[in-house]
């Protein structure tokens, strides 16, 4: 094969490669997983008994595509995507993770790309999230050998891992060996009580109508009922979604849901003509997780939701925040929520503007004299929410305190990353001094939005007049185009360092709060765990 037929066969993967996929392709695959395993895989993989060596693993649906993509696009492996799918599919079901040894680590799932890791050992952090993230590790169970197949793997197959930085100031292969690998075999063993317990328990069907609830950084929160019915074969769901923001506008879709190993539920769902992807952790009666534009993973927001009928609960307070002294529309959002509702003492009702099992809007009035604080909301027997009543504003942080913007589109393939940021408005307690114990955060707050240079460099650079583009009101940031721009310095690409920027004004103050925002080159690379 020469680079050119390696490069057009290596071509279609982009797609595969990029997204679980959830709709079935026309004439699907007629082979079963283990057909394909046992003609396919044993070209390459020898076998032990009726095992195929190499595959003792457990990991996510994400983690066993970007494997089988590997096998394709560096070895070579005759597969069609139908069959990866199909075997993907067998695979995060047989050979998965439980639901909670996935948590802390979802993030990576639910495309949280600027969560900063805390990793649980320095040494870890180095040796092993230098090149990509922790989670990618975390979210995968071995036994002792195959640990160590994947140190001979990376080191075979990306050699400068000793000489990169963190690589050759330290015997990084031996390190590996003598201390990765008995680590990650006990952090992560390939047998452990919580998937035998899964895999034991009969999975809960999700269908039913449930109850759902979210907040989207530039746009606000939501609300609505998603109706979950049979699909077309096993683990199949036909999807619609009808529900509305906090303005009223409507927010409408429907699509396909596939659910892998009994609970990781991943759906494909057009909402107001834009492709959007849900990944979520279904439990029972409960759901949680993301919602995001499949082609701009930053663009969506949280996720939570109830299964209607399963009991009373409240999944959102929509704003969870009144003023002293002022008038407010709350809409509280759940499921089952009969009977009395209970307001914080200072608070009255006005008026039910609305109400049913799944919502509650009311009219309510805040006390000048209402005490302050982080106060409970209850429906009946639901469990209560929380509402911050507050009568000013200390300070105010922006949220994400770092994030990272990328340039693109411009003729490119890639398109540009936006910022997206909160103002997150602050009480500093009873001392009135903020950054104490006492502080507690009032919540999401409009702002005035802008950027400013980072430091001097930044300045110097004009950063702020090349990087793109800060919308004022939404605090969304649209980077500038991709490639080299002849009106910076040495044609430079619109890279820069900023400050997002949200402004404030309570009373005769002007608060503001900063994040830290870097705009550099496109990802590249851009695989279903970071
Ligand atoms: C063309 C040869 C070839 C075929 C076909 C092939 N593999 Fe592999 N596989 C390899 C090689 C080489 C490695 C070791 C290097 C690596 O991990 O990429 C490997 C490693 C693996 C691993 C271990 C990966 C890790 O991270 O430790 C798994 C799991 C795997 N293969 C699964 C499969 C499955 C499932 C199939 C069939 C659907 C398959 N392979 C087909 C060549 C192949
Ligand atoms: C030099 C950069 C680099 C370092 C350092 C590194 N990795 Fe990787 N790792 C990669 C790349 C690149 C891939 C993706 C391979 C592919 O295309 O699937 C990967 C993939 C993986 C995978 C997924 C493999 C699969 O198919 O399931 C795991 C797990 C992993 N690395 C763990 C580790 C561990 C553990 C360490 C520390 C001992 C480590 N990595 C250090 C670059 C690195």
């Amino acid at each position: 094969m020469n680079w050119k037929q390696k490069i057009r066969s290596l071509a279609p993967l982009g797609v595969a490669f990029a997204w679980l996929a959830v709709t079935p392709a026309a004439g699907a695959a007629t082979l079963s997983a283990q057909d394909i395993i046992n003609t396919k895989c044993v070209t390459c993989h020898t076998r032990q008994g009726d095992q195929v060596n190499r595959l003792q693993q457990r990991k996510t649906p994400e983690g066993w595509l970007m494997t089988l993509t590997r096998m394709r696009t560096m070895h070579g492996a005759d597969l069609t995507t139908e069959e990866v799918r199909t075997v993907v599919k067998h695979l995060a079901d047989t050979q998965g993770l439980a639901p909670s040894e996935t948590q802390g680590a979802r993030y990576a799932m639910e495309r949280r790309l600027n969560t900063v890791e805390q990793h649980k050992t320095e040494q870890f952090g180095q040796m092993c999230a230098r090149c990509h993230s922790g989670a990618r590790v975390e979210l995968q169970r071995r036994p002792m050998a195959e640990w160590e197949h994947l140190v001979h793997f990376h080191v075979g197959q990306f050699p400068t891992i000793e000489y990169q930085a963190l690589g050759r100031d330290r015997d990084w292969v031996n390190i590996a060996f003598k201390e990765m690998v008995p680590y990650l075999t006990k952090n992560y063993p390939y047998e452990s009580k919580a998937w035998t317990e899964w895999k034991a328990q009969a999975p809960v069907s999700p269908v039913g109508r449930w109850t759902v609830a979210g907040h989207w950084p530039g746009k606000g929160s939501y609300a609505g009922v998603m109706e979950v019915k049979t699909g077309a074969s096993t683990d199949r769901y036909a999807v619609d979604f009808d529900g509305a923001w906090a303005d009223g506008s409507a927010m409408k879709g429907s699509g396909q849901a596939l659910v892998y190993t009994g609970y990781e539920w991943r759906a494909d769902i057009d909402i107001g003509g834009a492709k959007m992807r849900q990944v979520l952790a279904l439990d029972g009666d409960r759901a949680s997780g993301r919602l995001f534009e499949r082609e701009h993973d930053e663009i969506g927001g949280d996720l939570t939701a109830a299964r209607q009928g399963s009991g009373a609960r409240v999944l959102a307070l929509q704003p969870a925040h009144i003023r002293a002294g002022e008038t407010a529309t709350l809409r509280i959002v759940g499921t089952g929520l009969d009977g009395e509702v209970k307001l914080p003492k200072g608070l009255t009702l006005i008026e039910t503007i609305s109400r049913d099992q799944q919502q509650v809007v009311l009219k309510v009035a805040a006390a000048k004299s209402a005490p302050k604080g982080l106060k409970p909301v209850s429906v009946g027997v639901a469990p209560t929410a929380t509402l911050a009543v507050y009568d000013r504003i200390d300070y105010v942080k922006v949220t994400p305190d770092y994030a990272i913007g990328r340039v693109g589109g411009n003729g490119g393939s890639t398109p540009v990353v936006q910022g997206r940021f909160e103002a997150i408005a602050h009480s500093a307690g009873p001392d009135r001094k903020p950054g104490t114990k006492d502080d507690w955060a009032i919540g999401v707050v409009p702002a005035k939005w802008s950027v400013e240079p980072f430091d001097d460099t930044a300045k110097a650079e004009k950063d702020v007049e090349f990087a793109g583009l800060m919308n004022t009101d939404t605090g969304v940031f649209t980077p500038g185009g991709a490639g080299p721009n002849p009106k910076r310095r040495m044609s430079t690409n619109n890279a820069g360092n900023l400050n997002a920027v949200a402004t404030v004004t309570e009373g005769k103050k002007t608060l503001t709060g900063k994040g830290h925002f870097i705009v550099t080159v496109q990802r590249w690379n851009n695989p279903p765990l970071p």
